[in-house]
């Protein structure tokens, strides 16, 4: 039994972060399951599809040259689509937005399953995302949820974007986390909610820190 541990939650809400610190202190391998539905969704807009157009869809889905390789430190993983390296790229609003869209196509989900489940290795897996403790990791031994309020999460999205240059406006920033979180949750297929057996966390109060360690204290091998 490969040990995995999923944690969901809503953007904005620091899973990306925590699930790397916690991945790194176990030496466990690392699933950004939203960086594959980015990557899907630049290789939608490269081929200049129609997001409506599901046979074109499930034509890429199912001829995605994704490939996830360590940078030179070792810190993080790049993401290569079609042989380039596009990490930088897949972290944009505009991305996010047509990967949340995209996410809704039922045929793409299934399309994608194969290729996050392929990621649980020994010795473990931490696995990022929105359905991975109700879908693609059922069986997963430790499952987390983390929350936060809406505004909290926009204005960590807010802080992030001005450390990167970007002026950004709250209001601005505030809709487009609210638009993200109807579309996630309501989506008929794999819909973001928490697992029955996962630990939910509220996060609006605590530090990175503080997650890791309430995340940490859960994982028993
Ligand atoms: O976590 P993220 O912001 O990188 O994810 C981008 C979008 O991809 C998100 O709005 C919905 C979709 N997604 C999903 O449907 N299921 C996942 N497991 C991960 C992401």
């Amino acid at each position: 039994m490969i040990p995995i541990l999923t944690i969901d939650g809503p953007s904005g809400v620091g899973k990306g972060t925590v699930a790397r610190i916690v991945a790194q202190k176990q030496g466990w391998h690392l699933l950004d399951s939203g960086a594959i539905y980015r990557a899907f969704a630049l290789a939608v807009q490269n081929k200049r599809v129609d997001i409506t157009d599901t046979d074109a869809l499930e034509k890429i889905a199912q001829k995605l040259d994704l490939e996830f390789k360590p940078t030179a430190d070792g810190e993080l993983l790049n993401v290569y689509l079609d042989g380039k390296e596009v990490s930088s790229i897949l972290r944009t609003e505009q991305i996010g937005e047509i990967a949340s869209k995209i996410a809704t196509v039922s045929a793409v989900r299934t399309l994608l399953l194969k290729r996050q489940q392929a990621f649980a290795k020994p010795p473990g897996l931490v696995a990022d995302g929105r359905d991975m403790g109700t879908v693609v990791f059922v069986n997963a031994a430790f499952k987390v949820f983390l929350t936060a309020s809406v505004t909290e999460r926009a204005n960590r999205r807010l802080k992030q974007l001005q450390k990167q240059g970007h002026p950004g406006i709250m209001a601005q920033v505030l809709a487009e986390v609210e638009r993200r979180d109807r579309r996630d949750c309501s989506r008929q297929h794999a819909p973001l909610k928490p697992a029955k057996d996962c630990l939910i966390i509220d996060t609006s109060e605590l530090s990175i820190d503080e997650v890791v360690t309430q995340v940490m204290k859960i994982i028993k091998v």
